[in-house]
C-alpha cells in the first residue's frame, strides 16, 4: 500500500528527484539500489501481532497479493510523479484497467466510453462489462456533444484514451470530466499513449488514470505491469477491495525492474519525444505518404488541446501508405533498425500495422470507423539516434519504390 509518502518531504521535491528517491524504503542494509523483495509473505513477532495488523491495527505487509515492499516503492513513487493520493500496482495494463472499471461498476450501471480504444480495452467495454449487466456506449471521443447526449440516469463512469491507439486523436479531458461529472459519473483516462510525464490526467479533472507500466515506465521491453492512480477516497472505494480478492498482483521482481525504470522516464521520454519531433518533420510531406499523425505537430486536428494538455507530442507517430497493405509489408519488412512487432515506448523503435495485429479482431467496417486503413503503420520512436532512425525509414520508403509499390 502506498497511501503514505515513504521519504522525507518528497512533496518539495522537483519531478527528476522524485523518480530518483520518490518512495525509498531502505532496509537495515543501507543498500543504495532499492532492494528486491522476493517474498510471498512475512514473518510475525507473534500472535497478538498477526491478529492487529489482519485487524488493519497496526501497520505493515501482510501478503504480496496485497502488499510487498518493492510494490509499496513502484506505487509511492508512481503517486509522486502523477500527483495522485493513491496508487495500485497490477500485473498488466489490462488488469488495471479491468478493475478500475469492474471496481465500479454494478449490474444495471451504464459506461460511455471513446470509441477509438485499444482492442482488448474495447473488449472489456464492448463484451465483458455487458455481459454482468453493464450497458455500454460508444462515442467519438472528438465530439463534446456525443458524451453530453449518452449520458443515462444510470450512467456511473466514462472512459478514454488520449492520445489514441493507433490514430493519435486526442481528447479534452477537462471538458469530458465536466461532463461526467455533471452526470455523477467519474472519469477514467487510460495515459498509455502519452506517458506520465507528458500528460498528468488528474490535474485536468479526471478521477482516475491507468497504466499500462509495460510501455514507457518499463520502456525497455523486460515485463508487463499495470498502476492504477486515483484519490485515496477513490481507492479506498472501488480499488482496494476488488483487487485485494481478485488477485492480479504485480510481481515483486516486476515491481523492482518497473521502480528502477522510473529513475530514467523522463529522459528516455524527452529524448524520444525530440527524436519523434524529427521523424515526423522528415517524412511530413512524403510522396507515399497519404496521412502523417503526430500530436506535436501544427497541423494536428486536436493541436490546440495538444498544447493545453500534453508537454510534448508524444513518441507515437502514425502515417498511412499509398499502397493499402501490401506497400505497408514491404515497408516494414524493408526496414533495417526499425523492428516489426507490437510494444510501445520502448528503447528500440518498433513499426505495427495495426489492422492485421492489434486491432484485427475488429471488422473491416470498425477499423475503418476509426481511421484503421489498411496502409496505416504505428511508429513508436525509440532511444536510436534519429539521423539513422530517418535513413532507415528513407531507404524503406525508396524500396517501396523500386517494387512499383510507390504513389504515382
Ligand atoms: C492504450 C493501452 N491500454 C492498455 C494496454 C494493455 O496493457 P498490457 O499489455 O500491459 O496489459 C495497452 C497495451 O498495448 C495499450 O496500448
Amino acid at each position: 500500500m502506498a497511501d503514505k509518502p515513504l521519504s522525507r518531504n518528497p512533496e518539495t521535491w522537483h519531478e527528476a528527484t522524485r523518480l530518483v528517491h520518490g518512495g525509498g524504503l531502505r532496509s537495515q542494509y543501507g543498500e543504495t539500489s532499492e532492494a528486491l523483495f522476493l517474498t510471498q509473505g512475512y514473518v510475525y513477532e507473534s500472535a497478538e501481532i498477526a491478529e492487529a495488523r489482519f485487524k488493519g491495527q497496526e501497520p505493515g505487509f501482510i501478503y504480496s497479493r496485497y502488499s510487498n515492499p518493492t510494490i509499496a516503492m513502484f506505487e509511492e513513487r508512481m503517486c509522486l510523479l502523477e500527483g495522485a493520493e493513491a496508487a495500485r500496482a497490477t500485473a498488466s495494463g489490462m488488469a488495471a484497467v479491468t478493475a478500475a472499471l469492474m471496481g465500479q461498476l454494478k449490474a444495471g450501471d451504464h459506461i460511455v466510453s471513446a470509441r477509438a480504444l485499444f482492442g482488448s480495452c474495447l473488449y472489456v467495454v464492448q463484451e465483458l462489462l455487458p455481459r454482468f449487466g453493464v450497458a455500454s456506449t460508444l462515442v467519438d471521443g472528438t465530439d463534446l456533444a456525443q458524451w453530453r447526449a449518452a449520458v443515462r440516469a444510470e450512467t456511473k463512469v466514462f472512459f478514454l484514451e488520449t492520445p489514441t491507439n493507433p490514430c493519435l486523436e486526442v481528447y479534452d479531458i477537462a471538458a469530458i470530466a465536466e461532463i461526467a461529472h455533471e452526470a455523477g459519473a467519474t472519469l477514467v483516462v487510460d495515459n498509455v499513449f502519452a506517458s506520465p510525464v507528458l500528460q498528468k490526467p488528474l490535474r485536468h479533472g479526471a478521477d482516475c488514470t491507468v497504466y499500462s507500466a509495460t510501455k514507457h515506465i518499463d520502456g525497455q521491453g523486460r515485463c508487463l505491469g499495470g498502476v492504477i492512480l486515483a484519490s485515496r477516497e477513490f481507492i479506498d472505494k472501488h480499488i482496494h477491495t476488488f483487487l485485494r480478492q481478485t488477485g492480479p498482483a504485480l510481481s515483486p521482481f516486476n515491481a523492482w525492474i518497473l521502480l528502477k525504470s522510473l529513475e530514467t522516464l523522463r529522459l528516455r521520454v524527452a529524448e524520444q519525444v525530440r527524436s519523434a519531433e524529427k521523424i515526423a518533420d522528415a517524412l511530413s510531406g512524403n510522396r507515399n505518404i497519404e496521412r502523417l499523425i503526430y500530436p506535436g505537430r501544427p497541423d494536428h486536428p486536436q493541436a490546440d488541446i495538444v498544447r493545453r494538455q500534453m508537454t510534448g507530442g508524444g513518441t507515437l507517430i502514425s502515417f498511412a501508405l499509398e499502397g493499402g497493405k501490401e506497400a505497408a509489408f514491404a515497408f516494414s519488412n524493408a526496414l533495417s533498425i526499425i523492428k516489426i512487432s507490437n510494444n510501445l515506448g520502448d528503447a528500440k523503435s518498433i513499426i505495427t500495422h495495426p489492422a492485421t495485429t492489434t486491432h484485427q479482431r475488429l471488422t473491416q467496417e470498425a477499423r475503418a470507423a476509426l481511421g484503421i486503413t489498411d496502409g496505416l503503420l504505428r511508429l513508436s520512436v525509440g532511444l536510436e539516434d534519429a539521423e539513422d532512425l530517418i535513413a532507415d525509414l528513407r531507404q524503406a520508403l525508396t524500396a517501396i519504390d523500386r517494387k512499383g509499390l510507390a504513389a504515382e
